[in-house]
Protein backbone atom coordinates (compact mmCIF):
# COMPACT_ATOMS: atom_id res chain seq x y z
CA UNK A 1 0.00 0.00 0.00
CA UNK A 2 1.43 3.80 -0.96
CA UNK A 3 0.00 6.41 0.66
CA UNK A 4 0.34 10.24 1.13
CA UNK A 5 -0.16 12.32 4.70
CA UNK A 6 -1.10 15.94 3.66
CA UNK A 7 -1.25 18.56 6.14
CA UNK A 8 -0.05 21.81 7.29
CA UNK A 9 3.43 21.96 9.46
CA UNK A 10 2.44 20.28 12.60
CA UNK A 11 -0.28 18.59 11.48
CA UNK A 12 0.98 15.29 12.58
CA UNK A 13 2.16 13.61 9.85
CA UNK A 14 5.77 12.33 10.99
CA UNK A 15 3.71 11.12 14.39
CA UNK A 16 1.74 9.68 12.14
CA UNK A 17 3.97 7.88 9.83
CA UNK A 18 5.93 6.69 13.09
CA UNK A 19 3.00 4.71 14.15
CA UNK A 20 2.33 3.33 10.56
CA UNK A 21 6.14 2.46 10.75
CA UNK A 22 6.00 0.39 13.94
CA UNK A 23 2.68 -0.79 13.56
CA UNK A 24 2.21 -1.90 9.79
CA UNK A 25 5.97 -2.20 8.85
CA UNK A 26 5.69 0.32 6.52
CA UNK A 27 8.23 2.86 4.97
CA UNK A 28 8.32 6.74 5.75
CA UNK A 29 9.52 8.70 3.18
CA UNK A 30 9.82 11.86 4.24
CA UNK A 31 11.42 14.52 2.47
CA UNK A 32 12.34 17.07 5.34
CA UNK A 33 13.72 14.22 7.16
CA UNK A 34 16.17 13.62 4.09
CA UNK A 35 16.72 17.24 3.90
CA UNK A 36 17.77 17.77 7.39
CA UNK A 37 19.87 14.34 7.15
CA UNK A 38 22.07 15.97 3.81
CA UNK A 39 22.30 18.97 5.80
CA UNK A 40 23.95 17.45 8.37
CA UNK A 41 26.18 15.73 6.62
CA UNK A 42 27.31 18.53 4.76
CA UNK A 43 26.34 17.04 0.77
CA UNK A 44 25.86 19.69 -1.89
CA UNK A 45 22.00 18.93 -1.64
CA UNK A 46 22.05 19.94 2.56
CA UNK A 47 24.26 22.98 1.19
CA UNK A 48 21.82 24.20 -1.24
CA UNK A 49 18.76 23.20 1.06
CA UNK A 50 20.11 24.59 4.30
CA UNK A 51 19.14 28.82 3.94
CA UNK A 52 16.07 27.92 1.94
CA UNK A 53 14.87 25.46 5.06
CA UNK A 54 15.92 27.78 7.60
CA UNK A 55 14.13 30.67 6.12
CA UNK A 56 10.39 28.60 5.93
CA UNK A 57 10.33 28.36 2.00
CA UNK A 58 10.31 25.01 -0.50
CA UNK A 59 13.67 23.53 -1.64
CA UNK A 60 13.46 22.78 -5.49
CA UNK A 61 11.21 20.49 -6.69
CA UNK A 62 14.24 18.64 -8.46
CA UNK A 63 15.86 18.05 -5.43
CA UNK A 64 13.08 16.65 -3.38
CA UNK A 65 11.83 14.31 -6.30
CA UNK A 66 15.84 13.00 -6.95
CA UNK A 67 15.43 12.04 -2.81
CA UNK A 68 12.15 10.29 -3.25
CA UNK A 69 13.32 8.28 -6.02
CA UNK A 70 16.43 7.39 -5.00
CA UNK A 71 14.56 6.24 -1.73
CA UNK A 72 12.21 4.37 -3.65
CA UNK A 73 14.91 2.49 -5.36
CA UNK A 74 16.70 1.80 -2.28
CA UNK A 75 13.88 -0.17 -0.29
CA UNK A 76 13.01 -2.46 -2.57
CA UNK A 77 9.47 -3.31 -4.29
CA UNK A 78 7.77 -4.99 -0.84
CA UNK A 79 7.43 -2.57 1.68
CA UNK A 80 4.45 0.16 1.72
CA UNK A 81 5.90 3.65 1.24
CA UNK A 82 4.36 6.69 3.52
CA UNK A 83 5.10 9.49 1.60
CA UNK A 84 5.32 12.20 4.24
CA UNK A 85 5.78 15.97 3.60
CA UNK A 86 5.75 15.01 -0.52
CA UNK A 87 4.73 15.71 -2.74
CA UNK A 88 4.29 19.39 -2.16
CA UNK A 89 3.43 21.24 -5.27
CA UNK A 90 1.69 20.18 -8.31
CA UNK A 91 5.00 19.56 -10.25
CA UNK A 92 6.16 17.03 -7.53
CA UNK A 93 2.92 15.45 -7.46
CA UNK A 94 3.36 15.34 -11.31
CA UNK A 95 7.11 14.05 -10.95
CA UNK A 96 5.78 11.49 -8.01
CA UNK A 97 3.01 9.88 -11.27
CA UNK A 98 5.94 8.91 -12.72
CA UNK A 99 8.03 7.95 -10.18
CA UNK A 100 5.58 5.34 -9.30
CA UNK A 101 4.99 4.07 -12.06
CA UNK A 102 8.77 3.62 -13.11
CA UNK A 103 8.56 1.55 -9.73
CA UNK A 104 5.64 -0.34 -10.48
CA UNK A 105 3.33 1.18 -8.19
CA UNK A 106 0.16 2.97 -7.49
CA UNK A 107 -1.24 5.57 -4.87
CA UNK A 108 -4.03 4.24 -2.75
CA UNK A 109 -4.81 6.89 -0.36
CA UNK A 110 -3.95 10.75 0.18
CA UNK A 111 -4.83 10.87 4.06
CA UNK A 112 -5.76 14.83 4.76
CA UNK A 113 -4.94 16.05 7.57
CA UNK A 114 -7.27 19.35 8.95
CA UNK A 115 -6.39 21.13 11.26
CA UNK A 116 -6.44 24.62 12.86
CA UNK A 117 -3.34 26.65 11.57
CA UNK A 118 -3.15 28.79 15.32
CA UNK A 119 -2.96 25.88 17.36
CA UNK A 120 -0.21 23.91 14.91
CA UNK A 121 2.36 27.11 16.27
CA UNK A 122 1.67 25.94 19.75
CA UNK A 123 2.30 22.29 18.48
CA UNK A 124 5.30 23.32 16.32
CA UNK A 125 7.37 25.54 18.82
CA UNK A 126 6.46 23.00 21.43
CA UNK A 127 8.05 19.82 19.93
CA UNK A 128 11.38 18.15 20.39
CA UNK A 129 13.28 15.14 19.58
CA UNK A 130 15.35 12.62 21.05
CA UNK A 131 18.98 13.82 19.38
CA UNK A 132 20.28 10.03 19.38
CA UNK A 133 16.84 7.52 18.05
CA UNK A 134 14.99 10.60 16.43
CA UNK A 135 11.82 9.44 18.85
CA UNK A 136 9.27 12.54 18.97
CA UNK A 137 7.57 14.13 21.99
CA UNK A 138 5.87 17.46 22.96
CA UNK A 139 6.61 19.74 25.84
CA UNK A 140 2.71 19.29 26.26
CA UNK A 141 0.70 16.77 24.25
CA UNK A 142 3.73 14.15 24.41
CA UNK A 143 6.44 14.31 27.02
CA UNK A 144 8.73 11.21 27.91
CA UNK A 145 7.55 8.87 30.11
CA UNK A 146 10.59 9.46 32.53
CA UNK A 147 11.54 13.20 32.64
CA UNK A 148 14.38 13.90 30.80
CA UNK A 149 14.56 10.12 29.33
CA UNK A 150 14.14 9.01 25.95
CA UNK A 151 11.36 6.23 26.15
CA UNK A 152 12.20 4.58 23.24
CA UNK A 153 16.44 4.89 23.61
CA UNK A 154 16.97 6.09 26.97
CA UNK A 155 18.90 8.71 25.87
CA UNK A 156 18.88 12.05 27.80
CA UNK A 157 19.74 14.06 25.09
CA UNK A 158 17.42 16.14 23.40
CA UNK A 159 16.70 18.50 20.37
CA UNK A 160 15.12 21.05 19.12
CA UNK A 161 14.64 21.96 14.91
CA UNK A 162 15.75 25.45 14.22
CA UNK A 163 12.92 25.96 11.92
CA UNK A 164 10.35 25.56 14.56
CA UNK A 165 9.92 29.31 15.41
CA UNK A 166 7.05 31.29 15.43
CA UNK A 167 7.91 33.51 12.54
CA UNK A 168 9.03 30.38 10.38
CA UNK A 169 6.45 28.36 10.86
CA UNK A 170 4.27 30.98 9.36
CA UNK A 171 5.91 31.24 6.54
CA UNK A 172 6.15 27.72 6.10
CA UNK A 173 1.77 27.51 6.85
CA UNK A 174 1.81 30.32 4.15
CA UNK A 175 3.98 28.00 1.75
CA UNK A 176 1.37 25.33 2.81
CA UNK A 177 -1.50 27.35 1.59
CA UNK A 178 -0.36 28.64 -1.40
CA UNK A 179 1.66 25.70 -3.33
CA UNK A 180 0.65 22.54 -1.24
CA UNK A 181 -3.04 23.27 -0.82
CA UNK A 182 -4.03 23.29 -4.26
CA UNK A 183 -2.59 20.19 -5.08
CA UNK A 184 -5.69 18.27 -3.25
CA UNK A 185 -8.55 18.92 -6.15
CA UNK A 186 -5.67 16.80 -8.37
CA UNK A 187 -5.69 13.77 -6.19
CA UNK A 188 -9.85 14.30 -4.97
CA UNK A 189 -10.06 14.10 -9.02
CA UNK A 190 -9.17 10.57 -8.80
CA UNK A 191 -11.21 9.44 -5.36
CA UNK A 192 -8.59 9.08 -3.69
CA UNK A 193 -8.66 11.94 -0.70
CA UNK A 194 -9.75 10.86 2.85
CA UNK A 195 -10.33 14.02 5.81
CA UNK A 196 -9.27 13.12 8.97
CA UNK A 197 -9.94 15.41 12.17
CA UNK A 198 -6.11 16.27 12.85
CA UNK A 199 -7.19 18.03 16.12
CA UNK A 200 -8.55 15.12 17.69
CA UNK A 201 -5.90 13.35 19.99
CA UNK A 202 -2.90 11.29 18.75
CA UNK A 203 -4.99 7.84 19.51
CA UNK A 204 -7.92 9.05 17.80
CA UNK A 205 -6.28 10.66 14.96
CA UNK A 206 -3.99 7.21 14.55
CA UNK A 207 -7.60 4.99 14.90
CA UNK A 208 -9.52 7.29 12.15
CA UNK A 209 -6.17 6.65 9.85
CA UNK A 210 -6.32 2.76 10.18
CA UNK A 211 -10.25 3.08 9.59
CA UNK A 212 -9.94 4.29 6.09
CA UNK A 213 -6.57 2.22 5.69
CA UNK A 214 -8.43 -1.07 6.50
CA UNK A 215 -11.73 -0.03 4.46
P1 LIG B 1 9.10 18.96 7.02
O1 LIG B 1 10.13 18.30 7.86
O2 LIG B 1 8.30 18.12 6.08
O3 LIG B 1 8.19 19.80 7.98
P2 LIG B 1 6.64 20.20 7.91
O4 LIG B 1 5.81 19.80 6.74
O5 LIG B 1 6.67 21.63 8.20
O6 LIG B 1 6.00 19.27 8.92
P3 LIG B 1 6.46 19.07 10.36
O7 LIG B 1 7.51 18.02 10.45
O8 LIG B 1 6.76 20.39 11.00
O9 LIG B 1 5.09 18.58 11.00
P4 LIG B 1 4.34 17.21 11.06
O10 LIG B 1 3.05 17.33 10.33
O11 LIG B 1 5.22 16.04 10.72
O12 LIG B 1 3.99 17.20 12.61
P5 LIG B 1 4.52 16.29 13.81
O13 LIG B 1 3.98 14.90 13.65
O14 LIG B 1 5.98 16.45 14.02
O15 LIG B 1 9.79 20.09 6.14
C1 LIG B 1 10.72 21.02 6.67
C2 LIG B 1 11.28 21.90 5.54
O16 LIG B 1 11.96 21.07 4.58
C3 LIG B 1 10.23 22.65 4.73
O17 LIG B 1 9.87 23.87 5.33
C4 LIG B 1 10.98 22.83 3.39
O18 LIG B 1 11.94 23.88 3.46
C5 LIG B 1 11.74 21.52 3.24
N1 LIG B 1 10.96 20.49 2.51
C6 LIG B 1 10.54 19.30 3.03
N2 LIG B 1 9.87 18.60 2.09
C7 LIG B 1 9.86 19.37 0.97
C8 LIG B 1 9.28 19.21 -0.31
N3 LIG B 1 8.58 18.10 -0.64
N4 LIG B 1 9.45 20.20 -1.22
C9 LIG B 1 10.16 21.30 -0.92
N5 LIG B 1 10.72 21.54 0.30
C10 LIG B 1 10.56 20.58 1.23
O19 LIG B 1 3.72 16.97 15.01
C11 LIG B 1 4.10 18.24 15.52
C12 LIG B 1 4.03 18.22 17.07
O20 LIG B 1 2.67 18.09 17.48
C13 LIG B 1 4.77 17.04 17.70
O21 LIG B 1 5.42 17.49 18.86
C14 LIG B 1 3.67 16.01 18.06
O22 LIG B 1 4.01 15.27 19.22
C15 LIG B 1 2.48 16.91 18.28
N6 LIG B 1 1.24 16.29 17.79
C16 LIG B 1 1.07 15.56 16.64
N7 LIG B 1 -0.21 15.17 16.49
C17 LIG B 1 -0.88 15.71 17.57
C18 LIG B 1 -2.26 15.67 17.99
N8 LIG B 1 -3.20 15.03 17.28
N9 LIG B 1 -2.58 16.34 19.13
C19 LIG B 1 -1.63 17.01 19.85
N10 LIG B 1 -0.32 17.06 19.52
C20 LIG B 1 0.05 16.42 18.38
Amino acid sequence: MNIILLGPPGAGKGTQADRLVSERGMVQLSTGDMLRAAVKAGTPVGLKAKAVMDAGELVSDEIVSALIGDKLTEMGPDKGAIFDGYPRTAAQAESLDAILEAHGRRLDHVVELAVDEDALVERITGRFTCAVCGAGYHDKFKLPKVEGTCDVCGSHDFKRRPDDNEETVRTRMAEYRAKTAPILPIYEARGLVSRVDGMAPIGEVGAAIDAILDG
